[in-house]
């Protein structure tokens, strides 16, 4: 299985109705299903061509009637509250858009591919607490990041403008992967802010960015 998709699974916990909303291959259902952490899974996809592929994957599972497969827009599909909501290697916005119109769920794993902070600005003025909200990394030479950010439905705090963007346990632990992901895009910034093309506005926004960053890896570091 791709680290990406261990680092999901290894965030899924037990539910009696699971949901993979935009489930592709179904191997995080498969993962559900295998050790015994739910009842029965839904496996919702927009494309029937993808689909087909968890279909393939977890026949068994679907013949014994405990897998459901429906092709369908986000939740739309699902005819029955679930205790466990899973949606990953989407945008933000198409998670935010995907929950939108529903009550949050009792339990949500949600691993957006861009925008973060708007899934994370949407959880809590829906009044979710976000109990896991951490960046980690695949690969070694040409490392990618992904945020992981899973919760429940109610009990949230408020969290403060840097935990929106930057999520809150990367603030509070500085995990080697959040560090990497930091000093990544310090470099990108620095790069491009040298570039004599640059027009002087936009540079001077690439250097406060940078500077914050800097600040950042500064109080991991001191803190270690
Ligand atoms: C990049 S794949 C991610 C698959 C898997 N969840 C993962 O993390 O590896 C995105 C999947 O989401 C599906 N998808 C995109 N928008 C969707 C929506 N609004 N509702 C349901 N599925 C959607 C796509 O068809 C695709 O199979």
């Amino acid at each position: 299985m791709r680290e990406r998709l261990s680092h999901i699974c290894a965030a899924l916990h037990s539910a009696r109705v699971f949901a993979d909303i935009g489930c592709d291959h179904g191997y995080c259902t498969q993962y559900m299903l295998r050790h015994g952490l739910c009842e029965r899974a839904y496996l919702s996809d927009i494309s029937a061509g993808s689909l087909k592929k968890a279909e393939s994957l977890l026949a068994e599972y679907i013949a014994e009637g405990r897998c459901i497969p429906v092709v369908a827009d986000g939740l739309q599909g699902i005819p029955e509250p679930c205790d466990l909501v899973l949606i990953a290697g989407m945008g933000g916005e198409e998670i935010v858009r995907i929950l939108g119109p529903y009550p949050l769920p009792e339990k949500f794993v949600l691993q957006p591919m861009k925008n973060a902070e708007k899934v994370r600005r949407f959880l809590l003025a829906r009044g979710g607490r976000i109990e896991c909200d951490l960046t980690f990394s695949e690969g070694d030479r040409k490392m990618k990041f992904y945020d992981l950010i899973c919760g429940c439905g109610a009990g949230g705090d408020g969290y403060t403008d840097m935990e929106f963007r930057y999520g809150r346990d990367n603030l509070r632990g500085g995990s080697s992967a959040f560090c990497a992901m930091l000093r990544t895009e310090r470099d990108k910034l620095a790069e491009r802010a040298a570039r004599p093309d640059m027009n002087e506005k936009a540079r001077a926004g690439l250097l406060e960015k940078l500077r914050e960053i800097e600040g950042i890896l500064h109080e991991i570091e001191t803190d270690l």
